[in-house]
């Protein structure tokens, strides 16, 4: 696949709104010098973006953070998103979705919410998190269903809490989810730092795909089960994001605008809204520009029969392992650095009898 003169117009915008967050999950994957991302794009900023996304041909757009909450004009984003035709999501710890902030954004327009869980019950969830908050996230869940909203799950499932899976599904299904993501954990920022005690050993994961299988069969209809199995145990990446530059893009709180979560940390030139239009970035910066199509692949992507399904895989995992984003993703078994991911692999599954749900977790710094 060569890079067409002009990319298709992206299908979603996620707009990091701030990295702030009353949360401090081990698993982020917000970069850790958080304190470069405190100049936050204004309200009119994200009103212009949101319109040139809309003008763009995004369809999509996904409220996240850090907590978008935390932004006193989220109803004021919405409401021009909404206007627009944009289809609006919510992704949110649920902290401070109290009933007089809920009912504001319903009445923006506000389209769909995500609320993320760390376990089934208090005492794992708050260790997770950083922080006490399981009992408000289930009080937050169930103020979505009550106004009507279709109710959304996350569960960013690791080493410490993917025993449990059964659980949180049962958990789901008592709040009357429509969907639950069961994402296992993907390594950047603070989860890269917190490897070792997140990823899941072989066995873990067998008895997790055994369970989920089972209730995917169980709740066919009622409930909608996504479950997302760890690059490391794969054979083949993922096109991460749908291809670089391909689907999706991500603003940061800053502006810098980037194909997906983590390309903060590559050595590209930077695309930042407050200096260029949208459409400029998608279709000419260099940041989008730099991995598109399959021009770029160095072998043994660019001779593989796969490289139009994966893509290459994940730059941003490239990098965190070799250090070269214009690497072939070490997760594929192809990869001349695919004994990077072995060796976690080997010490995910070496004799750490105890250290399941006992390995200290860097919780990243509440903003
Ligand atoms: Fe995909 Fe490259 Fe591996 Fe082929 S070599 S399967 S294109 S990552
Ligand atoms: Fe950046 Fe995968 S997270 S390409």
């Amino acid at each position: 696949m060569t890079e067409p003169a002009v990319p298709e117009p992206p299908m979603g915008l996620l707009a990091e709104l701030t990295y702030r967050c009353p949360l401090a999950c081990a698993y982020c994957s917000n970069p850790i010098e958080i304190a470069a991302y405190r100049d936050e794009l204004d309200t009119a900023d994200w009103q212009r973006v949101v319109t040139e996304a809309a003008e763009l041909g995004v369809l999509q757009l996904h409220l996240s953070g850090g907590e978008p909450l935390l932004r006193r004009d989220l109803a004021d984003i919405v409401a021009t998103a909404s206007g627009l035709g944009l289809y609006t999501n919510l992704v949110t710890s649920a902290l401070g979705l109290n009933e007089k902030r809920a009912a504001e954004l319903h009445d923006a327009g506000l389209d769909h919410v995500q609320v993320s869980l760390q376990a089934d019950e208090p005492t794992l969830s708050d260790r997770i998190a950083g922080t006490p908050s399981f009992e408000r996230k289930i009080a937050a869940a169930r103020t979505v269903r009550d106004l009507g909203w279709p109710l959304t799950l996350n569960v960013v499932l690791h080493r410490q809490n993917i025993d449990r899976v059964d659980r949180v599904l049962a958990a789901a299904e008592d709040l009357g989810a429509d969907r639950i993501e069961l994402a296992n954990t993907q390594y950047y920022g603070w989860a890269w730092h917190n490897r070792t005690a997140l990823l899941p050993s072989r066995e873990q994961l067998a008895q997790a795909e055994v369970t989920v299988r089972a209730a995917k069969e169980r709740l066919r209809g009622q409930m909608e089960i996504i479950y997302v199995v760890p690059d490391y145990y794969a054979t083949y990446p993922k096109p991460c994001m749908g291809g670089w530059g391909a689907r999706q893009l991500v603003v940061v709180p800053t502006g810098d605008a980037m194909p997906c979560l983590a390309a903060h940390e590559l050595p590209l030139p930077r695309a930042n809204v407050r200096d260029g239009s949208l459409r400029w970035i998608w279709e000419d910066s260099p940041m989008f520009s730099a991995f598109r199509g399959t021009d770029w692949m160095p072998d043994p992507c660019r001779s593989c029969e796969r490289r139009d399904v994966d893509l290459g895989g994940c730059r941003c995992q490239a990098f965190a392992l070799t250090g070269d984003a214009t690497r072939t993703d070490p997760v594929c078994h192809l990869s001349p650095d695919h004994h990077l991911v072995e060796s976690a692999v080997e010490a995910a599954n070496a004799d750490r009898a105890g250290e399941t749900v006992s390995l200290p977790l860097v919780a990243r710094p509440h903003a």
